[in-house]
């Protein structure tokens, strides 16, 4: 079965803590904690203070998205704010090797973050240092956007890199994942889905989490 990771992202703000407890009762695995910078993305959202605030009611892993230039700058903030895992994006990242290694000193997972165009290969030579692959299925920087069919083909390359070299990096999918994409997500690779739009503007987000619990059954 799937991680599922809804994005606190297309959470209510004013209900924070009732989303939370939302999580901490459903299937759901991890939280999805997107930080913008307004740089790096065209958008701006929430940083470590509210991450702090989360994570002392959220019962669950915290995985961290950083869509932040110079990431490297955060690592101990978020580490000391909760992150369990940190993701960059490797277009934001001149020494990416150097980033997983301080990211793991710290105690806390090592993602690397794909945008749409940046094919996989570009992680062949750093694949045994990750501990996550968070493959873009949209541009980042918002929430609620459609899928982008290409992932699915990123997905099943990634695999066959991780096949091949023998270790057990996991991938996570994120943007645009629905009820109806999911099982070919999962199908294609995915160890992990993020889902904001699709659990947060559901009737019922814990009926829809335990929906995407089965993707690929
Ligand atoms: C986009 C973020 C995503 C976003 C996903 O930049 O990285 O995590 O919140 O939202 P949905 O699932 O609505 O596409
Ligand atoms: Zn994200």
């Amino acid at each position: 079965m799937p991680i599922i990771a809804p994005s606190m992202l297309s959470a209510d703000f004013l209900n924070l803590g009732r989303d939370i407890e939302m999580v901490n009762n459903s299937e759901a695995d991890w939280f999805h904690l997107d930080v913008m910078d307004g740089r790096f993305v065209p958008n701006i959202s929430y940083g470590m203070p509210i991450i702090a605030q989360m994570k002392k009611l959220a019962k669950k892993t915290m995985d961290v998205h950083l869509m932040v230039v110079e990431p490297e700058k955060y690592f101990e903030d978020f580490k000391k704010a909760g992150a369990d895992i940190l993701t960059v994006h490797y277009e934001a990242s001149t020494h990416l090797h150097r980033s997983m290694q301080a990211i793991k000193a710290l105690g806390m997972k090592a993602g690397v973050s794909l945008n749409p165009h940046t094919p996989v290969s570009v992680l062949e030579d750093i694949i045994t240092e990750i501990d996550l692959v968070l493959i873009m299925s949209v541009n980042p920087g918002f929430g609620g956007q459609k899928f982008i069919q290409q992932a699915v083909n990123k997905i099943s390359k990634l695999k066959a890199m991780i096949n091949e070299a023998g270790c057990n990096t996991l991938i996570e999918v994120d943007g645009g994942v629905t009820l109806d994409n999911a099982g070919t997500l999962v199908a294609a690779g995915a160890d992990a889905l993020v889902a904001g739009n699709t659990v947060f503007s559901s009737p019922d987000p814990v009926d829809t989490i335990k929906k995407l619990k089965q993707a690929g059954k």
